[in-house]
């Protein structure tokens, strides 16, 4: 790195140094007269404030700077402080860094923040680790109270519970989720709104040839199909007049504000959220909203009947709780809600845009889709099926080129790029390293997916032909410690042939029927959230394909 852009370093490291000590200068002297609240106050808000500008700042910064993996350098360990200031300096680079550390330091990374602001850690992405924290020893290794404190807006649902607890709560779902009535209808929701919304919308703008944010549109479509997944409610998000999408949007505030919390001392981002100002602000907003949609359209589905008959038979994710008196506190009904919201969207929405952005940019692994699909095309042309193929999915069950362009996907791009765990006793790691009670682990699924050792010299190439065997026809078996994407263990996602059975659609219809052009000049990168979504959208360009 050149001698300006080290200063830049240390300026950023000093910098995020006065955000650090933030929140110790602010616990120094408790308020006990009228005199002295109001002077704790102010001093509080100085000492807040200032800092918080700064590190805004340095997240404003980071949208306008590119990624750039050489300018990932080891954090310095400053007296006191630790690593955090480095960490923070280096945020606005934060995958490509975290790629570059684990990289460099054998796929395991110890580092430590401020003593007693409970940020020492441990980062991995090593498969024997894996393995061990996810499966070996996995009682040892929840996702912890500092974990459900982040995502409080999904309190007491099952992405943020442990122990007996989430075990009963999984069984619960997981059944009916695995049921093949349970994929029938998602698919069938899904083969809908691709049929009636996606392509007619898709044709318009390729017939006046008008650029559009893909990110956008696969947002709206996967809202609309979790929603009827989960409430039989169609809140019709993806239509020509693009209406507001102020819930969905509120699930990405959800995340972005969630990723901000991981990278600050708890005392930090809770002392801002006691204020109600700067980013947490924006986040008791998308609570707010998130709470108000799943009351709206919880009603909504009552008006259109849903709850006047047999819950059995609507089958939605509402049905299973809406009559269960453990779920009788709306609270818990709500946050169980956003999280299944959560689980559905934000994972397949989050994939599409980068499944669309790599196929744009490799058109031989779109012929041999092409190819796969074809047979299946030309038969539905012949029955007089109109110039228009959308397929089953019974019919894309089999193809396999087409789940390996989505396993290969995954693995460059996994919507939930960072894992996060706690440490109950203190262990010894496969690898050699010590982590201690109370530490946090933090597994890079982002770098995982990157790393020369595991997936070879073409590592950062976008090559689907790794998923196969080699006869071509069967998809290899490669251990979910390697390819973590769905997760591992218990906790594996239980939606997983659910997903890709919508995928399998929404790519064939896409890819079969029109032709993928990227809007040139733009830049694509992940912006800074719990989710791997781009940060400036993907503007692109379709030309319908001739039957
Ligand atoms: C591209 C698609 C998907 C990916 C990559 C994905 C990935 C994941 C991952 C990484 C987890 C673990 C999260 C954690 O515990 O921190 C998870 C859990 C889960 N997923 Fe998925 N998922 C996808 C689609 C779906 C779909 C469509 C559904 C619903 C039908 C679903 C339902 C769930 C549920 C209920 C859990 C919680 C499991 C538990 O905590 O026991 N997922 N998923």
């Amino acid at each position: 790195m050149d001698s300006e852009g080290t200063t830049c370093l240390y300026i950023n490291e000093a910098i995020a140094m006065s955000i650090a000590f933030a929140p110790y200068i602010q616990v120094s002297s408790p308020p006990h007269t009228a005199l002295a609240i109001i002077m704790s106050l102010i001093s509080t808000a100085l000492v807040l404030l200032v800092p918080l500008g700064l590190y805004l700042y340095m997240w404003s910064c980071t949208h306008s700077r590119s990624n750039d993996p050489a300018a990932a350098v080891p954090p310095t360990k400053w007296p006191i402080l630790g690593m955090l200031p480095g960490l923070v300096a280096n945020i606005y680079n934060f995958h490509e860094y975290s790629y570059a550390l684990l990289a460099g330091s054998g796929l395991n990374f110890n580092g430590d923040g401020p003593p007693g602001a409970g940020m020492r850690f441990f980062i991995t992405c090593d498969p024997a680790n894996i393995q061990h924290i996810f499966t070996t020893n996995y009682s040892n290794f929840p996702k912890g109270a500092e974990f459900a404190a982040i995502f409080d807006v999904m309190a007491g649902g099952f992405f943020t519970i442990d122990g007996e607890l989430w075990r009963l709560r999984r069984m619960k779902f997981v059944g009916v989720i695995r049921s093949p009535r349970f994929a029938d209808r998602v698919a069938a929701h899904c083969h809908d709104k691709v049929k009636n919304h996606l392509l007619p919308l898709l044709a318009r703008m390729a017939s006046t040839s008008t650029s559009f944010d893909m990110q956008e549109v696969m947002a709206r479509l996967m809202f609309d199909i979790t929603a009827m997944t989960v409430f039989s409610v169609d809140p019709g998000f993806l239509s020509l007049d693009m209406p507001l999408i102020d819930a969905s949007l509120a699930m990405d505030t959800v995340m972005e504000v969630g990723f901000l919390r991981h990278t600050m001392p708890a005392s930090l981002w809770k002392t801002l959220r006691w204020l109600n100002i700067g980013p947490e602000r924006r986040l008791h907003e998308a609570n707010r909203v998130l709470r108000r949609f799943v009351v709206d359209t919880m009603e909504r589905r009552k008006t259109n009947g849903g709850q006047d008959e047999d819950e059995e038979v609507v089958g939605d994710i509402l049905s299973l709780y809406i009559n269960d008196p453990d779920y009788a506190d709306d609270d818990l009904l709500c946050g169980t809600l956003i999280s299944f919201m959560l689980a559905g969207r934000d994972t397949i929405g989050t994939t599409l845009p980068w499944i669309f952005y790599s196929l744009a940019q490799n058109p031989n692994v779109v012929s041999i889709i092409r190819n796969e699909l074809s047979p299946i095309a030309s038969h539905k042309v012949a029955r007089g099926m109109g110039a228009t193929v959308i397929f089953e999915p019974e019919e894309t069950k089999s193809l396999v080129y087409l789940r390996a362009t989505l396993y290969e996907t995954l693995r460059l791009y996994p919507p939930a790029h960072m894992e996060r765990k706690t440490v109950v006793t203190d262990d010894t790691m496969p690898s050699g390293h010590e982590v201690y009670a109370g530490d946090a682990i933090y597994i890079s699924l982002y770098s995982m997916g990157r790393m020369e050792s595991l997936w070879g010299k073409d590592c950062l190439d976008f090559n689907p032909n790794r998923w196969l065997l080699e006869d071509g026809n069967k998809i290899k078996y490669v251990p979910s410690n390697k390819f973590l994407a769905f997760n591992s263990g218990p906790r594996m996602c239980p939606g997983k042939e659910i997903a890709v059975v919508q995928m399998k659609t929404i790519i064939a219809a896409v890819v079969w029927n029109f032709d993928l052009e990227l809007v040139e000049s733009q830049s694509i990168q992940p912006k800074l959230s719990c989710l791997l979504q781009m940060k400036n959208g993907l503007m692109m360009k379709l030309k319908k394909r001739e039957a």
